[in-house]
């Protein structure tokens, strides 16, 4: 590590201390940001962790929806994002308005949305999910109940399909793991022919009709902890492999690479955020998330409901 770094994350701690904040990062952060992190998890693990903690700052290191859902589940807190450009194409997938008129196509049914999506739209929902808990929350309605799902088209078949549901889908996607090819699964496959293949539910179906596990990015790293395999062929975001080689640095990962002129998968929202733009936003507290009280109370329910399903 370079001088500049050591005294950058030094200063990073020494604000940190003095500002009584809690630094909160998802894995697909690079691993310099992971590891000077407070808590490191996935979209569930990071609310909960967000809703719970009583410091004073909340310092995002993740996309503008996570912060925002940390806003909304502890509004009493600043939550500040180190790049408020760090957004997410699936949740940019489902504008409100849009989103609206097509519920109002469908009156008697309820909305489940993955969290993957704005505060206006969690506003419009009934129930929040992650990758972790969909089909437990989806579940959790009878079935008979007519159900729209939003904004993942891919993660809602993947769901209609473990639960036998019919599930209306807003057609939205992750331009992450949307575009991982079965050819270039297909390639790592024949050379690794030994590696076990696991996907984020994120990905096509086809995608993930070859996977040998298809979870969370949490479950994700268990499973690669736990299965006794050496070798694993991993479709999704690349930041998941510092985790995944620090907890099982005997095994071997390989990331589907997003096409022929890069071995990674980057979320390019996710790697805005950098140690120079949390020491900024460390000591000028902005960028802020501001949320009108209205919509926070709105999206709050859905989002808390969510939560009392996943205990
Ligand atoms: P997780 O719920 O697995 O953290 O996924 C979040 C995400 O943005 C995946 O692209
Ligand atoms: Fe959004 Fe995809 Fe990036 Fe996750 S990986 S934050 S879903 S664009």
């Amino acid at each position: 590590m370079t001088v500049l770094k050591e005294t950058l994350i030094r200063e990073i701690k020494t604000l940190q201390q003095k500002k009584n904040t809690i630094i909160l990062a998802h894995f697909y952060q690079v691993p310099e940001i992971q590891d000077i992190a407070d808590f490191v998890g996935d979209s569930l693990a990071l609310a909960q962790s967000a809703y719970e903690t009583d410091a004073e700052i909340i310092l995002f290191a993740g996309v503008h929806f996570m912060a925002e859902t940390a806003k909304i589940l502890n509004p009493a807190k600043k939550v500040i994002i180190p790049d408020l450009e760090a957004g997410c194409s699936l949740a940019d997938s489902c504008p409100p308005e849009e989103f609206n008129a097509f519920k109002e196509l469908h009156p008697d049914h309820v909305v489940v949305s993955y969290i993957n999506c704005s505060a206006s739209v969690k506003a419009l929902s009934d129930v929040i999910c992650t990758s972790s808990n969909a089909i437990k929350v989806v579940e959790s309605f009878p079935k008979e109940q007519k159900i729209i799902f939003t904004p993942d088209i891919n993660l809602g078949n993947y769901v209609n399909h473990i639960t036998g549901r019919n599930m209306v889908l807003w057609n939205g996607s992750c331009e992450v793991h949307d575009v991982i090819t079965v050819e270039s699964v297909m390639q790592l496959k024949k050379e690794h022919p030994d590696a076990k293949i696991i996907a984020h539910p994120e990905c096509k179906a086809i995608i993930l009709a070859m996977a040998d596990y298809i979870g969370s990015t949490t479950s994700l790293l268990n499973y690669t902890k736990n299965d006794p395999a050496k070798k694993f062929i991993i479709a999704t975001e690349t930041g998941i492999l510092h985790a995944m080689q620090k907890i099982s640095p005997d095994k071997e990962f390989l990331i589907v690479p997003a096409d022929e002129t890069c071995s990674c998968n980057d979320c390019p929202y996710m790697k805005k955020n950098t140690l120079e733009k949390i020491y900024l936003s460390l000591e000028r507290e902005k960028p802020e998330i501001i949320l009108e009280q209205e919509l926070i109370l709105k999206a709050r329910k859905p989002i808390l409901k969510m939560l009392d399903l996943s205990i």
